[in-house]
C-alpha cells in the first residue's frame, strides 16, 4: 500500500535510543486515544461513537501497557515532542464537516499503518537485543493493523469516491515524508 519505503537508518536509530524511543511511544498511545475520542466530534460519525471508543480504549490500554515497561526499565515518563510526519500529514486536513472528517480519518489510517509496519520491524529488528521488548511490539501488530482499517473503512462509508481520492493524495504526501529526516529518537 505504501508508496515509500520507511529509511534504512531508521531502525538503528531507534535501537540506539530505546529508552528515550519508549517515553515516544507512550505519548503516541496516548495521543493515539484521544485522537480516537477527538474524531467523535464528526457528525458523519456520530453512529461510530461506540467503535471509536472502543480504539481509544484499546489505545489507553497500549498506553498502559508502555507506561508499565518505563516503570520496570526505571525509565521517568518524560516531555513528548511534535512528530513532523503526524504534523505534516495533519497540516493538509481540509476544512468543512465533512471533508474535515474524511481527512482526519485517512490521516489517522495512515499513522496507525506506519505503527503496524514500524511495530513489525521492531519485532524482527530486536529479538536478538531485546526480546521483551521485540514480543511486546509484535503483540501490538494486529491491533494497530485494525485501527488502520477501520478508520479506512470509516472514511469510505462517509463518502467512498472522495476518500479514494484523498488517500492518493495522503499516500503520496506520506512517501514524501517519510523520507525526511528526523534526527530525534522517535517511531514517526
Ligand atoms: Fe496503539
Ligand atoms: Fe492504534
Amino acid at each position: 500500500m505504501f508508496r515509500e519505503k520507511v529509511t534504512a537508518d531508521w531502525l538503528p536509530r531507534v535501537k540506539a535510543s530505546l529508552p528515550a524511543v519508549l517515553v515516544d511511544h507512550a505519548h503516541l498511545e496516548r495521543k493515539a486515544a484521544t485522537t480516537a475520542l477527538n474524531l467523535e466530534k464528526y457528525r458523519d460519525l456520530y453512529d461510530r461513537v461506540g467503535e471509536l471508543n472502543a480504539i481509544a480504549i484499546e489505545e489507553l490500554q497500549h498506553f498502559e501497557l508502555v507506561l508499565g515497561l518505563l516503570k520496570k526499565r526505571g525509565i521517568p515518563f518524560g516531555q513528548p515532542y511534535p512528530s513532523p510526519y503526524i504534523t505534516g500529514l495533519m497540516r493538509s486536513v481540509r476544512n468543512g464537516n465533512r471533508n474535515q472528517a474524511i481527512d482526519h480519518l485517512l490521516c489517522c489510517a495512515l499513522v496507525e499503518g506506519r505503527s503496524c509496519e514500524k511495530f513489525q520491524f521492531l519485532a524482527a529488528g530486536l529479538q536478538e537485543m531485546d526480546a521483551e521488548l521485540a514480543a511486546f511490539y509484535g503483540s501490538l501488530v494486529e491491533s494497530e493493523g485494525n485501527h488502520y482499517a477501520t478508520y479506512l473503512l470509516m472514511a469510505r462509508g462517509i463518502d467512498e469516491k472522495e476518500a479514494e481520492e484523498r488517500m492518493d493524495f495522503y499516500l503520496d504526501l506520506d512517501a514524501r515524508l517519510i523520507r525526511e529526516p528526523n534526527p530525534l529518537p522517535m517511531l514517526h
